[in-house]
């Protein structure tokens, strides 16, 4: 079930300039592949999050072959960097290929293995945290991202609707675990959340304290 009606969402995507021919090439290969990419409306998003805190560093979980890196490096100033974090090989080297032709890869670090893992071991705090990973580990992964994220910082999750299944009477194992992560984001004294209906609903969380 889209989140959106669909020729409400065809209205939304006939409103987006045109993107560079990499950026297409990506959202083609997304679709002949079947990966599930933020695709170009909530791509849009991330970048304008990046743009409205200033934000100078990111740590994304769950780069993909690099579609919504993409987004978010585009946004960032030049000395800017974000962390790539995938545990695929095939999906970093595409990522490599793409993001270089789109000459943002000078502001990637590539980091193959697992996410959450690789956000532990990090020192210091980032501007902003993209949380795209497997659905089920979203409640352990909120522990790791709350003390790596500073105040006044953003974290953007995907998939917080996941085609309804969130609203469903016996919701299996990874609704599950998105709707107990979506009331830990609720319940936090230190974020505040709101869920855009946007493509699969996308959280915005602001790092009150
Ligand atoms: C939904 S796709 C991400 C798409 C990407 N964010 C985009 O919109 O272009 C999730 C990706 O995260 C990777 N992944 C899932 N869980 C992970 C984890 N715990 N650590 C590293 N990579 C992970 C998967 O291999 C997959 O490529």
């Amino acid at each position: 079930m889209p989140t959106l009606e669909p020729k409400i969402e065809q209205y939304l995507s006939d409103l987006l300039p045109e993107r560079e021919p990499v950026v297409q090439e990506m959202e083609e290969y997304a679709e002949a592949n079947q990966f599930p990419i933020v695709g170009p409306l909530v791509g849009r998003l991330c970048y304008q999050m990046v743009k409205s805190i200033n934000a100078n560093t990111i740590f994304e979980m769950g780069s993909g072959f690099g579609y919504s890196t993409y987004w978010l490096a585009k946004g960032l100033p030049d000395d800017g960097k974000i962390i790539f974090t995938e545990y695929s090989p095939n999906n970093i080297k595409l990522a490599k290929d793409f993001l270089g032709r789109a000459r943002t890869l000078d502001k990637v670090e590539i980091i193959h293995g697992d996410a959450i893992d690789s956000l532990e071991k990090r020192n210091g705090e980032f501007d902003l945290i993209l949380n795209d990973i497997d659905k089920e580990y979203y409640p352990k992964s909120l522990e790791v991202i709350l003390p790596r994220l500073r105040k006044g910082g953003i974290l953007i999750t995907d998939n917080l609707i996941w085609s309804g299944r969130v609203a469903e009477a016996e919701p299996d194992a990874q609704t599950r675990s998105i709707i107990e992560y979506t009331k830990m984001l609720y319940d936090s004294p230190d974020l505040w959340t709101t869920i855009i209906p946007l493509r699969d609903g996308v959280g915005i969380s602001y790092k009150l304290n």
